[in-house]
């Protein structure tokens, strides 16, 4: 029987890190909606996570009960290739001083972000829990992984050894409001989004896009992901790693006619197959998290029409994030 955590109550401090960010500013809307009062945020700016003294002395002057972790250096593809160091280090050092700097602080609840390229490149389908660390990741971001990979296994630690509810979360692809759209950095989704969109104010012009479209990926809408955090704050999740997605995949090519179809663009849809696919087939099992009661609420079209509403309605101020 799943246990509702009586500690936390509306009134609870919780930090949300990274609450700038698609993913944090999704969980802040969902808490502030369900009346949690008492969030704090700080953006990269005000507080850098890679810098330890400066986050135990926030930790030390905020004093919060709760820490949701949704911040980390993200990106797509190109951009995991590029800079694997970047990539290692930077997400190491912001998800180690946020876990040790709560564990020391007594912070007793923490919420792990991390992502389904924690999995094996070819694990068996749909991913399990369990397959985690059974074989070699897909190399074209095994950097971001294995960072993750050592924040999921620290709150673990702390779980088993001082009985902290440290729990992780893994996400499948994401998608929403405050997404990144630049065509560089992106992940595919918004990348196809923003491509459809200029295509048709080009007079519907060709789309090309990256490999062949046959890869199978599973897609979240991001305010879903948001009331999986909300539903982990509010309860004592028994296991200390849970998938987080539709349990539903497509290919790429369908992706993209369904984002061709929203946008409403009537050019041709070109594959440039000489660039790169990644992991052939990505499908999260989501039958833990749903056993205990969550899942989601957003089917993959109604996801990508509010997306590009919103789109439209912030295109002079949507994130374009630089290499
Ligand atoms: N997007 C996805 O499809 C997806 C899928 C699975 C999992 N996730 C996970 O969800 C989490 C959030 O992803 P996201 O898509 O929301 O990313 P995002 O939009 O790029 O946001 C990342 C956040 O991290 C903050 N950040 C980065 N470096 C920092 C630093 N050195 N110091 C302080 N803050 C820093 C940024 O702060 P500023 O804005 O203030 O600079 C930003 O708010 C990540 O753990 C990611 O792995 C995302």
């Amino acid at each position: 029987m799943l246990k509702t955590n009586k500690l936390i109550t509306k009134k609870t401090k919780i930090y949300i890190a990274g609450q700038r960010g698609m993913v944090g500013s999704a969980i802040w809307r969902a808490l502030e909606k369900k009346g949690y009062s008492n969030l704090i945020g700080k953006t990269s700016a005000e507080l850098d996570l890679r810098n330890q003294q400066a986050v135990l002395d926030f930790y030390n002057q905020k004093q919060p009960e709760v820490v949701i972790d949704a911040a980390a250096k993200v990106g797509g593809i190109l951009a995991n290739n590029d800079f694997p160091y970047q990539f290692l280090m930077e997400n190491m050092q912001i998800q180690n001083n946020l876990i040790d700097g709560a564990h020391k602080g007594g912070i007793e609840k923490f919420i792990f972000l991390g992502s389904s390229c924690i999995y094996p490149k070819f694990a068996p389908q749909p991913l399990r829990e369990e397959y985690l660390l059974t074989d070699s990741l897909e190399p074209t971001n095994e950097w971001y992984a294995i960072a993750k990979i050592t924040g999921v296994k620290a709150c673990q630690s702390i779980r088993k050894q001082y009985q902290k509810e440290y729990v992780s979360l893994m996400p499948t692809n994401l998608y929403g409001s405050f997404d990144n759209f630049d065509l560089q950095s992106s992940h595919v989704l918004p990348a196809m989004l923003r491509k459809f969109h200029e295509a048709k104010l080009n007079k519907h012009s060709d789309v090309t896009l990256w490999g062949t479209g046959k890869p199978m990926r599973e897609f979240l809408f991001v305010d879903d992901m948001a009331e999986a955090v909300l539903y982990a704050l509010e309860n004592e999740l028994p296991e200390y790693l849970y998938n987080i997605g539709t349990g539903k995949d497509i290919t790429i090519k369908e992706l993209a006619e369904t984002i061709q179809k929203v946008i409403g663009h009537q050019g041709n849809i070109l594959w440039d197959a000489c660039k790169p696919d990644g992991t052939p087939r990505k499908l999260m099992d989501v039958s833990k998290i749903k056993k205990l009661g969550w899942q989601y609420s957003t089917e993959l079209e109604d996801g990508i029409k509010k997306t590009y509403q919103w789109f439209l309605e912030n295109i002079d101020t949507i994130k374009e994030i630089k290499l």
